[in-house]
């Protein structure tokens, strides 16, 4: 048997899968690489990673010779049963201490079930999410991983070394929590990303359908925008967009793509995990309707023959509406933030998983799709107070809300005056007014609730914790049923 020389192994030789080997190669790793079809390995060896310190296997068992020990393997297969299959195969050749990392688009509860299943066969699981796309793998992408803890210190310089770095130096990549936590992570960062791409669509559209704005005059509106507080990869990809002409027809390229998204279901699963631990995540949830709704395309295009709105007018001053929409779509990007993290926080209540706050916002801070000057601010805050309850609490970003909320206000009433639907900024906005509020109308909601089903509810001049029946119409009985809090 040949003497073990590879530092990594990585399995799964897709788009991801081959710029990370690349990036690790180019760190100073010496990387086996496996792919089911083997072929993809002697054409990568001998193509794209000719010359570098590549180890190509064919089989599982002879990858898993070729490492050092702990061996340390990175699954970059197809998310579901495909990982269980690799994992399965893997098995046999491994023994205790040796290291898996799954990197794929994992659905976290997935991420946990495996971390228990491998950490009662001695192995230690890493699940861990990764962002940039293929530029990013190659180059420099954000890197969240989380799972067996004892597995993070043989981990981390290869993930740190390869990882996107702020200005400082500093990696976008530090340990997550425990079991899903790095996926879960990952998965937020989908669900912010669905947000953030609905609102600058909203400000897209406020812009063009109240103001007329032609591509070419947004794209100096975002240009202008990303060299201020919404300095972004998102802002700046929309600059260049805007700015792209079809090169057939001169035609702007945004003006030719049909209006129906797409999606992969991220953003749909950091709604039901939201839902799941009552957590108000109104923003990303409007985002992912909104493009549910989008892609009803043939029955908008009937609906818009017979439900008309109000003729489009708006007769204030562009440059102030302009300069409204910048605050509408900052102020909804700090509540969306907001949100987030808050799901990130009920979750590791419920999981018990100590999520680092001011770790995610530095993780997502380069190398990733939502990657923004921005997330250095939610740092700051994270490092000021880690127990922030709620980000829209830190000082900076209460100053920031209430700078911004008269143009965020003006811009909604525009919107609704003129019948231009911004789901994302009006929700954004509603979360504000509420969680603002010291008084809900939920005294009303109770008592509807004990009225038709003896629900129970706490009054105002009495303990909390106490609960009261009212027999509202002195037919029903007095007992009450029994009370469940969301
Ligand atoms: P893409 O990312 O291009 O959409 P994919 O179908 O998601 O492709 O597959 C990504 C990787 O997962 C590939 O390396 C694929 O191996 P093949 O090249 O042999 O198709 C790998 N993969 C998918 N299902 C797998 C399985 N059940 N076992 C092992 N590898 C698998």
């Amino acid at each position: 048997m040949t003497t073990p020389t590879a530092d990594i192994g990585l399995i799964g030789l897709a788009v991801m899968g081959e710029n990370l080997v690349l990036n690790m190669e180019s760190h100073g790793s010496t990387v086996a690489v496996y792919n089911r079809t083997t072929s993809k390995v002697d054409e990568f060896v001998n193509g794209r990673g000719k010359g570098k310190k590549l180890v190509g296997a064919h089989t599982v068992q002879d990858l898993v010779a070729s490492l050092k020990r702990p061996r340390k393997i990175m699954i970059m297969v197809k998310a579901g049963s495909a990982v269980d299959a690799v994992i399965e195969e893997l098995l046999p050749f491994l023994e205790p201490g040796d290291i898996l990392i799954d990197g794929g688009n994992t659905h976290f509860p997935d991420t946990t079930r495996r971390a228990k299943d491998l950490k009662a066969k001695g192995i230690l699981f890493v699940g861990t999410g990764v962002s940039g796309g293929e530029e990013g793998a190659l180059k420099g992408p954000s890197i969240m991983p989380g799972g067996d803890p004892e597995a993070w210190p043989s981990v981390k310089p290869i993930f740190q070394a390869i990882a996107a770095k702020v200005d400082d130096g500093t990696p976008c990549c530090d340990w997550v929590g425990p079991e899903g936590a790095g996926h879960f992570v990952k998965m937020v960062h989908n669900g912010i990303e669905y947000g953030d791409m609905q609102l600058i669509c909203e400000a897209y559209d406020l812009m063009k359908t109240l103001l007329g704005l032609k591509p070419a005059e947004m794209h100096d509106v975002f240009a202008r925008w990303n060299k201020g507080v919404l300095d972004s990869y998102l802002v700046e990809i929309t600059r260049d967009i805007l700015a792209y002409n079809d090169p057939d027809s001169g035609t702007p390229m945004v003006d030719l793509i049909l209006d129906a998204a797409g999606q992969k279901g991220t953003g749909k699963w950091t709604v039901v995990s939201a839902l799941d631990t009552g957590t108000p995540l109104t923003l990303i949830g409007e985002a992912v309707f909104a493009r549910c709704l989008s892609s009803q395309k043939d029955e908008r295009v009937e609906a818009a023959k017979v439900l008309s709105g109000p003729k489009t007018k708006y007769e204030g001053d562009p440059k102030t509406l302009i300069d409204d929409i910048e605050m509408a779509l900052y102020a909804s990007k700090v509540i969306s933030y907001a949100q987030g993290y808050a799901l990130m926080n009920a979750m590791g209540k419920e999981a018990g998983w100590e999520i680092n706050n001011g770790g995610v916002a530095l993780m997502w801070r380069g190398g990733c799709i939502i990657r923004s000057a921005f997330l250095g601010k939610i740092k700051e805050a994270f490092d000021k107070n880690p127990k922030l309850t709620n980000l829209v609490l830190d000082p900076y970003f209460t100053g920031e809300l209430l700078r911004a909320q008269e143009g965020w206000r003006r811009v909604c009433a525009a919107a609704v005056t003129n019948g231009v639907p911004i789901p994302a900024m009006s929700s954004a906005l509603a979360y504000f007014d509420g969680y603002r509020s010291d008084r809900l109308p939920a005294n009303l909601l109770q008592a509807q609730r004990d009225f038709f089903g003896a629900h129970t509810y706490e009054r105002t001049d009495k303990p909390r914790g106490q609960y009261f029946h009212t027999n509202w119409t002195g037919r029903g009985g007095t007992t009450s049923s029994t009370s469940y809090n969301v």
